[in-house]
């Protein structure tokens, strides 16, 4: 079907990028947090809380099988840490051509202080937090993506145009 799917650290602005493009191409925009918090009817801090992180994990595994049984074509944000798992990376793969959202570590700060909604971010002081999720997660970003692009310095409808230029 060759989707068109966001991927990057939280904050790094995947799903205003996706709800812009999806709006630009004429085609729908989706979310794997949003699925999975209307299917569990809890949001994620209460799904982490109740059942745990690899409970979670799996969700996010189970929301992209279930994607690739859609018959339109798709924008599609995934959350911060799904591409982490090998299985995932594999699933995206099938599923279309991913986009890394990369932004700075400085950047991705402002934008996530005081956030209250990602419970990967919860205690401790943010910037150590984001600089070591970071640290293990960039070069997956890297590898599983199709398409980088480093979103500092530009605007929204600048990223939209490198996405249109680049992927379709
Ligand atoms: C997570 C990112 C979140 C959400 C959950 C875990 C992560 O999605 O899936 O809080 O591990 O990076 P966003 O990247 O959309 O914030």
């Amino acid at each position: 079907m060759n989707h068109i799917i966001l991927i990057g650290f939280m904050g790094a602005g995947k799903t205003s990028v996706g709800k812009a493009l999806a709006a630009d191409l004429g085609l729908r925009f989706t979310d794997t947090d949003r699925l999975i918090e209307e299917q569990q009817r809890a949001t994620v801090n209460e799904i982490f809380e109740r059942h745990g992180e690899p409970y979670f994990r799996d969700l996010e595994t189970a929301a992209l099988k279930e994607l690739l049984r859609a018959r339109e074509r798709l924008v599609i944000a995934v959350g911060g840490g799904l591409p982490v798992r090998p299985k995932n990376r594999k699933l995206l793969k099938e599923l279309g051509t991913a986009v890394y959202l990369k932004a700075k570590v400085e950047t991705l700060e402002k934008r996530l202080a005081g956030d209250q909604t990602r419970p990967k971010l919860k205690g401790g002081a943010l910037r150590e937090k984001i600089e070591s999720l970071m640290e293990k997660r960039a070069a997956l970003y890297e590898e599983t993506a199709q398409l980088t692009l480093d979103t500092d310095g530009l605007t929204l409808q600048e990223v939209i145009k490198e996405i249109e230029t680049n992927v379709l």
